[in-house]
């Protein structure tokens, strides 16, 4: 049995085995008290260990912090405040020790900058170990979620030859010797390359979904998606996890209903079934965080369209670091003022200028916007962009010409809407920034294992 499930059993003095970490030692006059922890929830066990306890002198010591240990004993009703039952142990054994000397994670609380550099080590700390607790239930989540829906799970490819957001933040893929490139007068010769052309990592998998959303009506990707963005800031990764659900037959308002109940679904989850580590994180990282979140299910999130939002930025009169003018991008500071000065509740923006979204959403008749959506939250601005696709051939076509991109590449996305188009969209959903929101932990690079970013890349 789990920790966690050997502490939901009343104590009586049944014979268990405990195996574990050691988190914490306590030393009272006759007993050390040893916290073991095993991952599977946040609270430990305690193992009371007597003075009297056969070969005391040579164990004790050894039961080091991160040492770990099986421990055979009887569970018994505790003594002590803290916990329910504990363990009086028959038999233990110290599995690997942890020189005291040198195991890093002595101190109670270290600096999430300082746990970074020890990744190795990070998850057998209170926060790291219910991040990860938190992501594995969210990703179950989002399985149910489609799952109960009927969407068919497609897994896109990482490796691609074709740019979905246009915007030219690619990874290379070769096996081109680095220092000997063969060129031609034209520039590189991609066809003496490994696939015989220029190949990238996926920045999202949503045109191969597009692809399946054509056939089989509902689909979703998750996987990895990689940004060579050079970003280097508190919510951008270079790999980051991307979930993208494409539905044929469905219009923008439609994509707007599904995203706000998908949200609701994920954080209903894990209000319902992560409640410890949820608890935890709103005593110990993000004030409040457990009655945000219950809010936000019960509420209905806002929607307005980009140029009211232009219009309520320009009116609240904020001195932002980049004014407010129609047909920029909004950029950060702006997504949080208006989700946390101007509604204080996830906002639905559409309708953004075409010039600042990708070539394949759908133009609106005015000529000038395009039907975008992203969903902002507090704390953190976009955790959602999607849009309705664009569908018509020629429109797409023109487009595709117009953003200079190299049709050549597009050639099966056009003939899409050459057979067969229906009116279709999607959105993708920063699956690490949905953590950031569901834990409140400030840097993204807490809320994924091994954080690849701009300039770093430890383990
Ligand atoms: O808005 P984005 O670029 O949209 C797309 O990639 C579409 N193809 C999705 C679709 O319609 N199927 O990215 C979607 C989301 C963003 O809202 C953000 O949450 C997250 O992905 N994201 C990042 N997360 C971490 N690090 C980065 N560098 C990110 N870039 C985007
Ligand atoms: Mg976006």
């Amino acid at each position: 049995m789990r920790i966690k499930e050997l502490l939901a059993l009343e104590g009586k003095g049944q014979h268990i085995t405990v195996e574990g970490w050691v988190r914490t030692k306590r030393d009272s006059r006759d007993v050390s008290f040893v916290a073991l922890n095993d991952g599977s929830c946040i609270d430990n066990m305690q193992v009371v260990l007597p003075k009297s306890f056969p070969l005391f002198d040579d164990i004790e010591p050894r039961l080091s912090n991160g040492a770990s240990v099986t421990v055979r004993g009887r569970l018994v009703k505790s003594q002590g405040t803290g916990q329910s039952v504990e363990v009086l142990p028959d038999e233990i054994t110290v599995q690997g020790e942890a020189n005291p000397a040198e195991y890093p994670l002595q101190k109670k609380r270290h600096s999430f900058e300082f746990l970074r550099e020890i990744a190795h080590l990070r998850p057998r700390t209170n926060t790291f170990g219910a991040v990860a607790r938190i992501r594995s239930a969210m990703s179950y989540a989002i399985h149910s979620y489609f799952n109960e829906r009927g969407f068919v799970y497609v897994h896109t490819p990482v490796i691609t030859g074709s740019d979905c957001e246009g915007a030219g933040e690619m990874f290379r893929v070769t096996t081109f010797p680095l220092d000997k490139i063969p060129v031609t007068k034209d520039g590189v010769d991609f066809s003496r390359d490994f696939f015989g052309k220029e190949a990238s990592l996926t920045v999202s998998g949503q045109l191969e979904a597009e692809i399946y959303a054509l056939a089989l009506k509902n689909v979703y990707t998750f996987g990895p998606t990689f940004r060579a963005e050079n970003s280097n800031t508190s919510r951008h990764l270079a790999e980051f996890w991307m979930v993208e659900p494409e539905m044929a037959f469905c219009d923008i308002s439609l994509n707007m209903d599904t995203a706000e109940e998908f949200i609701k679904y994920i954080l209903k989850y894990v209000l319902t079934n992560c409640r410890l580590d949820m608890e935890f994180f709103s005593t110990m990282i993000e004030k409040g965080v457990v009655e945000n979140l219950e809010h936000i299910t019960e509420s209905s999130f806002e929607r307005i369209t980009y140029t009211e939002a232009v219009n309520e930025l320009k009116k609240s009169g904020k001195n932002f670091d980049y004014p407010v003018e129609w047909g920029m991008d909004l950029q950060s500071e702006h997504e949080k003022f208006i989700t946390q000065e101007i509604f204080r509740k996830p906002v639905i923006v559409t309708d953004y200028p075409r010039d600042i979204k990708a070539f394949y959403m759908k133009q609106n008749d005015d000529g000038r916007t395009v039907r975008a959506m992203d969903v902002l939250v507090p704390r953190l601005g976009e955790i959602i962009g999607g849009s309705e696709r664009e569908n018509d051939h020629g429109r797409l076509l023109s487009r595709i010409r117009e953003m200079g991109l190299d049709e050549k590449n597009y050639w099966w996305y056009l003939e899409l809407r050459k057979y067969g188009s229906v009116p279709h969209s999607g959105f993708g959903l920063g699956f690490e920034r949905l953590i950031q929101f569901v834990t409140g932990m400030q840097n993204i690079r807490d809320v994924i294992p091994f954080p690849r970013c701009v300039g770093t890349l430890d383990f």
